[in-house]
């Protein structure tokens, strides 16, 4: 089985994309053949800045490799090193109705939210099929908010094999984890950096007791029983508690009596905890800079060489070149 993912460098990652996608894609590292990339080429569509973009780039490898990604176990790539993405989608945007595009939230989303609407943007999905389509994937484990982009691949897969082959393309499956396909952010909505509503994974601890402080909640008096539904301290305590202390907080919360600080306080100690391996993994990956560009080195070449095999497949078949 071949499991395909990538995670925009677009900013730190946040705990919505630890648990909605990482954490599903790192287990299963050792299910199949992983292929986990940096998607680069993606955020060209939010990122103008090239030295940003770059820093962005190598945190977010280090932060794959700080939760545990094994490049002896699976191949983690830099998207652009592998230039084949992008000839595949030109190729795969020919046979790509318009609609299918125009019907993808996030595009609308984006833009509600001030990205501007260049092509690139409007024209994502296609690359994204390109990422899944030119490995082969069976897999692909995402946060629900990507899964029409999943579906919007297998359509372009079919489309291409109705025109020039059965078998010329591999349909993918999406891999939506559903008790985290959600993880609220610290107003309630969805955790998002658009939303400017995130836990860093990575949150330096006094930044992070301010942010858990800052997290909206109803004005329930101390003594009454608290809500647990639509809870978002609750609700990211499940995350990173036992399910021991996670049953005690939702007592707690039923009993009355306790107030929101005090449930804070257990999450920012869970939350700590939880993590506390990570960061230190995270600063001994840090301090040695040599082993993360052999990682991408190695990644970049190990991915390439089946990407240029199937582009290589797809050019006979639609008729380029000899
Ligand atoms: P953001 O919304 O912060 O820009 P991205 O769109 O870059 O995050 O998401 C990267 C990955 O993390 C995707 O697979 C997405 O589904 C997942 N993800 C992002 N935010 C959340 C969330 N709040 N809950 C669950 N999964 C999320
Ligand atoms: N579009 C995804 C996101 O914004 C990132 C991504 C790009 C991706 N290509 C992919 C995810 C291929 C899975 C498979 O989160």
């Amino acid at each position: 089985m071949r499991i395909l993912s990538g995670l925009q460098p677009s900013g730190r990652l946040h705990i919505g994309n630890y648990f909605g996608m990482m954490e599903a894609a790192l287990k299963l590292q050792h299910e199949g053949e992983a292929f986990y990339f940096i998607a680069d080429y993606h955020s060209l569509t939010s990122i103008h800045d090239g030295k940003l973009l770059r820093s962005h780039v190598r945190d977010l490898a280090i932060d794959f490799l700080a939760c545990g990604l094994d490049p002896a176990k699976c191949v983690l790539f830099r998207q652009s090193d592998v230039p084949e993405h992008t000839e595949l989608a030109w190729i795969l945007s020919t046979v790509t109705p318009m609609g299918l595009l125009e019907r993808c939230h996030s595009y609308k989303d984006k833009i509600a939210n001030g990205i501007s609407p260049s092509h690139g943007l409007f024209a994502y999905p296609v690359l994204m099929a390109a990422d899944i389509l030119i490995y082969d994937s069976d897999v692909v484990p995402v946060g629900r908010d990507q899964k029409q982009h999943v579906e919007v691949t297998r359509d372009i897969a079919v489309k291409m094999n109705l025109a020039f082959g059965d078998g010329l393309l591999k349909v993918p499956e999406p891999r939506i984890r559903e008790e985290t396909a959600v993880v609220p952010g610290l107003d309630g909505r969805k955790m998002s950096k658009s939303y400017d509503n995130t836990i860093q994974l990575f949150e330096e601890p006094g930044a992070l007791k301010k942010k858990i402080m800052r997290i909206v909640m109803d004005s329930t008096p101390l003594e009454a029983p608290k809500p647990i539904e639509n809870n978002s301290v609750l609700d990211l305590y499940k995350l990173v508690a036992s399910p021991a202390d996670y049953q005690t907080m939702v007592d707690d919360h039923l009993r009355g009596g306790i107030g929101y600080g005090d449930f804070k306080k257990r999450l920012l100690e869970a939350m700590l905890a939880h993590f506390a391996p990570f960061r230190e993994r995270r600063a001994e990956i840090v301090a040695d800079p040599a082993y993360v560009n052999r990682v991408l080195a190695e990644g970049a070449e190990k991915a390439r060489a089946i990407a240029r095999k199937t582009l290589d497949r797809v050019r006979a078949a639609v008729g380029l070149g000899d």
